[in-house]
């Protein structure tokens, strides 16, 4: 029996739809919401009503790349978080409606085992145990993976993400939100180690990005001060030592995760995980270490339903459906190890 799915993300401010037959990505339709922009970060009212007025329309695409119609979808998978809760509640309740209307099951994923998930929508797929690296906007975890849907938090950020750590740096810098796709532009010129950001001492697996955050603000104004033509005459320069502190402080704590569980199969994922600096670092510390890297492309780095329908695909054979009751939950449920 073929399986169709239909999966929808809608958790910060990409709206999201994608079709899986038989285990295969077949469409990732994704609108990014350019509203925040010009307000530094993410609105969670404006990305709500984004989420309304676009996620018809990416749904009818995804099944119409896909070329199935809705009556042919088996399920409908649905993010129920972490995400902003009002963006959360427009696919969750897309989905149900969907699912009430054409008589088909539900499927609720979790968004951080989705992006860890992404690493199976290409081949080669690792191999268990394995461990991900997962970097986004709001978390930045080094997670166990012993099965599809059996993970381990063995690590995570004490405040900062490191995504967001690129978006507070654009910020000062008078950047556009999200500021981790220009800040990777404009480092591709810069001197990795023309300034020097101090590293954080933090216990175990976890990671700290909030002293980065107020560093850079203390150096930018010192230097403004001497000249207030800084930012723009060393923008490359500036850009580039940050992003080389932020990967060597990820790629710090994945080597120690990689040594003291004894694991050699390694993958990265989340939104940051499509910055180059990240996938150079990554690639060069595996022909060090001897690992075997996987790295998802850029589409299924940043937010996006295909990881979502790759993930509910498991849940699928697994027989783990969600009642028409659930509610989306804005924060993560994980504990740390
Ligand atoms: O996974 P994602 O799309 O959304 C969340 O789940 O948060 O990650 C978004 C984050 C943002 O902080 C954005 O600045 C960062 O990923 N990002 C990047 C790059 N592309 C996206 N950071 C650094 N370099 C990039 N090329
Ligand atoms: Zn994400």
């Amino acid at each position: 029996m073929s399986i169709n799915l239909l999966a929808i993300e809608s958790s910060c401010d990409d709206t999201s739809a994608s079709v899986l037959i038989d285990g295969c990505i077949r469409s990732n339709v994704i609108a990014s919401q350019k509203v925040h922009s010009k307000h530094g970060g993410v609105v969670p009212e404006l990305a709500g009503r984004a989420h309304l007025k676009k996620i018809i329309t990416v749904t009818e695409e995804a099944l119409t790349r896909a070329m199935i119609s809705k009556e042919s979808v088996d399920a409908i998978a649905f993010t129920s978080g972490p995400g902003l809760i009002g963006s959360l509640m427009v696919g969750s309740s897309f989905a149900k409606s969907m699912a009430l209307a054409l008589k088909v099951p539900l499927i609720s994923v979790d968004h951080m085992q989705a992006h860890v998930l992404s690493n199976f929508i290409n081949d080669p797929k690792p191999s268990f145990p394995f461990l991900c690296l997962t970097v986004s906007g709001g978390h930045t975890q080094i997670v166990l993976v012993k099965d599809y849907l059996e993970m381990e938090l063995i690590g995570e950020t004490k405040d900062d993400a490191a995504g967001e750590a690129f978006d507070k740096t654009a910020n000062l810098l008078k950047l556009p939100y999200p500021g981790g796709p220009m800040i990777d532009e404009l480092a591709r010129i810069g001197n990795p180690r023309a300034f020097e950001f101090p590293e954080p001492r933090v216990a175990g697996l976890h990671f700290s990005f909030s002293g980065l955050k107020t560093s850079i603000r203390y150096f930018l104004i010192e230097n403004l001060n001497k000249n207030p033509n800084f930012i723009e005459e060393s923008i490359n320069d500036i850009c580039a030592s940050v992003q080389h502190r932020i990967v060597s402080i990820l790629m710090r704590k994945l080597e120690k995760a990689a040594r003291q569980y004894n694991i050699k199969e390694i993958a990265i994922a989340g939104g940051v995980s499509s910055n180059s600096g990240l996938r150079q670092a990554a690639t060069e510390l595996s022909e060090i270490n001897g690992w075997t890297l996987h790295i998802p492309p850029v589409e299924y780095c940043t937010d996006n339903a295909a990881m979502i329908a790759m993930t509910a695909y498991y849940k699928f054979l697994a027989g783990d459906f969600e009642t028409l009751s659930a509610v989306p939950s804005a924060r993560i449920e994980w504990k740390s190890s």
